[in-house]
C-alpha cells in the first residue's frame, strides 16, 4: 500500500520567504525538526513557477523520510482557499493564482498552502511561547514585512494581514518591519518607537491577552521588547525561524491526518485506551 511508505508524524514543512526557501520534516508530537533544515535562496524572479522548482528540490532531498505524505508550504501572502489574492514581497505573478493546486500538480502530492504568519502563530500556540494560553493571542512576525496571526482559544482566524494596517498614513510594515529598520539604519531605540506605535494601535483594536513576537530579529528581543509600554503582555517567540516550517507541517497534518491504520505501533501504544496496553508488562 503506497501510504505505508510515509513515516507517521514526520511531515515536511516548507517556508517560502523573501530571501530564502527553507524546509525540514517535523515530528508533530514534539514540534522538533527531525533532520537538518535545507535553505535555498529565493529565486531573484520569485514567480510561482520558479519557487515551485526550488520547493521540488527540497522535497526531493527528504523523499525517503516523508514517503508520499502531504506537505505544508507557507507563503508571505494571504491564502484564501488555495488562491493568493495579493502579494507584497514576492513577484506579482502570484496574484490570482491557485498556488496550492499549482504546487500539488507540480509535486504530484497533496499540498496545503498557508500564510507564513498564520503557520508561525499555530506553531507558537501548539509548541512555543503561547502554549497553554487561552484567550486571544496575536503572533506577529517582524521580517521583510510584518505578518500576523490571530488565535482565539487555539482557533486561528486566518489572513488577518495586520502588517498592512494604515497608521499615520503609512502601510505599517513599510515603517516598522525588520527590513524597514535595516533599510533606514534605525537604532533599536528609534525602531522601538515605531514598534510602540504599531503594537499600541493593534492592542487598541483587538484587546489581545498576549502578543508573541517572531521573525529573525526576535532573537535580539532584549534590545527592543523591554522598551514597549503596552497593556498586553508581549513575549518573544520560542521557535524563532523554525516556526513557519513547524506550522506548515502542522496544518498539512490537520487537513490530511495520518490514517490510524498506518500510524506506528508505538504511537498507538501511547494512547490511554489502546488495546495494546493489555500487553504492556506491569
Ligand atoms: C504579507 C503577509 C505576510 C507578511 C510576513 C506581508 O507583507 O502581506 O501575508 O504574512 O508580510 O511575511
Amino acid at each position: 500500500m503506497a501510504c505505508m511508505t510515509s513515516t507517521p508524524h514526520h511531515i515536511l514543512g516548507i517556508d517560502i520567504g523573501g530571501s530564502g526557501v527553507k524546509g525540514a520534516p517535523v515530528d508533530l508530537q514534539t514540534g522538533a525538526l527531525t533532520g537538518s533544515r535545507i535553505r535555498i535562496p529565493t529565486p531573484k524572479k520569485s514567480t510561482p513557477k520558479a519557487c515551485a522548482s526550488v520547493v521540488a528540490k527540497i522535497v526531493e532531498e527528504f523523499r525517503s523520510e516523508i514517503g508520499d505524505s502531504p506537505i505544508g508550504i507557507t507563503l508571505p501572502a494571504p491564502v484564501v482557499h488555495g488562491v493568493v489574492p495579493m502579494m507584497a514581497n514576492l513577484d506579482q505573478a502570484w496574484v490570482g493564482v491557485n498556488a496550492e493546486k499549482l504546487f500539488s500538480d507540480q509535486l504530484g502530492r497533496r499540498v496545503v498552502l498557508v500564510n507564513d504568519a498564520d503557520a508561525a502563530g499555530l506553531a507558537e500556540v501548539r509548541f512555543g511561547a503561547a502554549k497553554g494560553r487561552s484567550g486571544v493571542v496575536i503572533v506577529t512576525t517582524l521580517g521583510t514585512g510584518i505578518g500576523s496571526a490571530l488565535i482565539n482559544d487555539g482557533v486561528l482566524v486566518p489572513n488577518t494581514e495586520l502588517g498592512h494596517l494604515e497608521i499615520g498614513g503609512h502601510d505599517a510594515e513599510t515603517r516598522a518591519s525588520a527590513s524597514a529598520k535595516a533599510r533606514e539604519k534605525l537604532s533599536y531605540p528609534r525602531w522601538s518607537k515605531r514598534l510602540q506605535l504599531y503594537y499600541s494601535t493593534v492592542e487598541k483594536l483587538f484587546w489581545p491577552d498576549l502578543f508573541v513576537v517572531g521573525g529573525g530579529v526576535s532573537a535580539r528581543h532584549e534590545r527592543f521588547l523591554p522598551q514597549l509600554k503596552l497593556r498586553t503582555p508581549i513575549v518573544p517567540a520560542m521557535l524563532l525561524n523554525q516556526a513557519g516550517i513547524v506550522g506548515a507541517a502542522a496544518v498539512a497534518d490537520a487537513r490530511y491526518p495520518v490514517p490510524e491504520s498506518v500510524a506506528g505501533a508505538s504511537a498507538r501504544a501511547s494512547e490511554p485506551n489502546d488495546p495494546a496496553l493489555w500487553d504492556t508488562p506491569a
